[in-house]
């Protein structure tokens, strides 16, 4: 099992985006993959078609209990043809109480995923996709003290580069807090590239702010919206306009995470 969280503290960018289109690319790969929606927002629930879910991550993360993410596992809504259907722990509006009651917590509570995830039995998907929400709170805390990887989504725009920064250096301090030293950045993940001259501006200052850090970018499609709208995986769209060229970017985005366990001989470097 290979834990990656998707991260930004800004919304908009693409997070839950990139995880359905990895989801839908790893189920097309025959992967057994789990979604952890931690953003109180749920789209990434009701991308996966699930609009009742249960208690899912809230209640992981009510109290410190080891191993019980795999309690709240359910089956997504995903159809079954393409692969493995996603499964998923759902995230309910009761999460966004949930951070600052965390807040109060006197042994703190920055690590209630990670043992949710890890403690007992475990989880054994061959990959879990964290969403995160947009900021630097106490959910997005507990996914990076969760995972071993971390995936940084930004759009190729006005002060990409700065916001790039800042999640960088949270993710440092939590390396250094973390006995492992973990997680590791895949990389950044360049999402909604339009032909302008002013996506192909911002790209270029992110690929020199960072370089050899920025993996193969996801273009502006019509067909990623699609797929979202309808509560579909991109790479069960078919012959739509731009579904095939969107899927085969996610595929070359899933090509880049590191997929076996301990991370051996995978692309993934250390923050630097
Ligand atoms: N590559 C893309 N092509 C077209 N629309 C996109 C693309 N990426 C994101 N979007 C749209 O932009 C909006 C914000 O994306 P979302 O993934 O929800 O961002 P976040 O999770 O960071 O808040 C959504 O409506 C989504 O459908
Ligand atoms: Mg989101």
């Amino acid at each position: 099992m290979v834990a990656v969280a998707v991260v930004n503290q800004k919304g908009g960018v693409g997070k839950t985006t990139v995880v359905l289109g990895l989801a839908s690319a790893a189920s097309a790969r025959g992967l057994a993959v789990l979604v952890v929606d931690l953003d109180p927002q749920g789209n990434a629930t009701t991308g996966l078609g699930v609009f009742e879910p249960g208690p899912g991550v809230d209640r992981v993360l009510a109290e410190e209990r080891p191993g019980g993410l795999a309690s709240e596992v359910e089956p997504s809504a995903w159809p079954s043809d393409l692969g493995p259907v996603p499964d998923l722990v759902a995230s309910s509006p009761d999460l966004a109480v949930r951070e600052p009651q965390l807040a109060t917590d006197p042994l703190g509570a920055q690590d209630r995923l990670a043992l949710a995830l890890r403690g007992g039995a475990g989880i054994d998907h061959d990959l879990v996709l964290v969403d995160c929400p947009p900021s630097l709170g106490l959910l997005t805390v507990n996914a990076l003290f969760a995972v071993d990887a971390v995936l940084l989504v930004t759009e190729p725009g006005a002060w990409a580069v700065d916001g790039v920064a800042r999640m960088v250096q949270t993710i440092d301090r939590i390396r250094l807090r973390r006995p492992d030293g973990r997680p590791n950045l895949v990389g950044i993940s360049v999402n909604r590239l339009g032909r302008t001259r002013d996506g192909r501006y911002w790209h270029e200052q992110l690929g020199e702010a960072y370089p050899g850090r920025c993996l193969p970018p996801v273009h502006l499609r019509a067909a990623v919206t699609e797929a979202a709208a309808r509560s579909l995986p991109v790479h069960a769209l078919g012959r739509r306009p731009g579904a095939a060229e969107a899927a085969a970017e996610f595929d070359a985005l899933l090509d880049r995470l590191p997929l076996s366990d301990g991370l051996a001989g995978t692309p993934v470097e250390a923050v630097a």
